[in-house]
């Protein structure tokens, strides 16, 4: 939309699973399924902000009137997040993978005598850190997830600081939680001054929210 309370304001929002490719048909990946990245776009849209949706493949539709950059490997949401700034906020919700094959084989590694391959990885870089450094280009708002399995608000807090991002939005990704993959979740909201937690929500729900606190931000003063 081109009204609402974010109204000239450009959104960078990452989505989905990166795929880290083994050989040519094979790859590395994770159970994100890009319904809540997708979401917040949408939810960025409704509230008048133009939106850049940088997705790893899923097979949640991109909202109408997003600009949708598919690619992926974490390398490629790198270069295509520089490619979108500047940018007034960044959300990060995608879920890149931590590491890649060093070398990927580029014919189909066969089964053979030498018994299973060893893997080598290589770590990815990290975009919400990349984002969050300060320069010229930082967008005025960087929002990170972060995804754990124990001590979420503490350890969410420590990755807040290490990233450099400001927000954070902390959800227990623990077995059984479906925040990868399911409907709805329940999230806390780490800022650098305090933490609060919202109740279980829609994942279009917490992007209405996130929206909101968003344009609140903005429009402060
Ligand atoms: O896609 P859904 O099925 O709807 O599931 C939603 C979700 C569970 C994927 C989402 O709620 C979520 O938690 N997203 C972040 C997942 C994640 O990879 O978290 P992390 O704690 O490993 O990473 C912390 C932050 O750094 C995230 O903002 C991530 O996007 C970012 N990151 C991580 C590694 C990397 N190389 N680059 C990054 O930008």
């Amino acid at each position: 939309g081109t009204q609402g309370p974010l109204k000239g304001r450009h959104a960078l929002v990452t989505s989905g699973p990166t795929h880290e490719p083994i050989d040519p048909v094979r790859y590395i990946a994770n159970r994100s399924s890009g319904k809540q990245g997708h979401a917040i776009a949408a939810a960025l849209l409704q509230a008048g902000a133009r939106v850049t949706l940088v997705s790893g493949p899923t097979h949640e539709p991109a909202p109408a009137g997003v600009t949708l950059v598919p690619i992926e490997t974490a390398a490629e949401m790198m270069a295509a997040c520089q490619a979108a700034l500047p940018a007034d906020v960044a959300v990060c919700a995608a879920a890149v993978a931590d590491w890649r094959v060093a070398t990927p084989s580029g014919q189909k590694i066969k089964k053979g005598a030498g018994g299973p391959p060893a893997l080598a990885l290589a770590e990815n870089p990290d975009i919400l850190a990349t984002l969050s450094a300060v320069g010229p280009n930082r967008p005025a708002l960087v929002v990170g997830f972060a995804a754990e399995t124990e001590d979420v608000v503490a350890h969410a807090q420590a990755k807040r600081a290490r990233k450099g991002c400001d927000w954070i939005l902390a959800n227990d990704v623990s077995p059984g939680t479906q925040a990868f993959g399911g409907d709805s979740n329940i999230l806390h909201l780490i800022t650098a001054e305090a933490a609060s937690t919202w109740p279980r929500l829609s994942k279009p729900d917490i992007g209405t929210r996130l929206a909101g606190a968003i344009a609140a931000h903005f429009n402060k003063d």
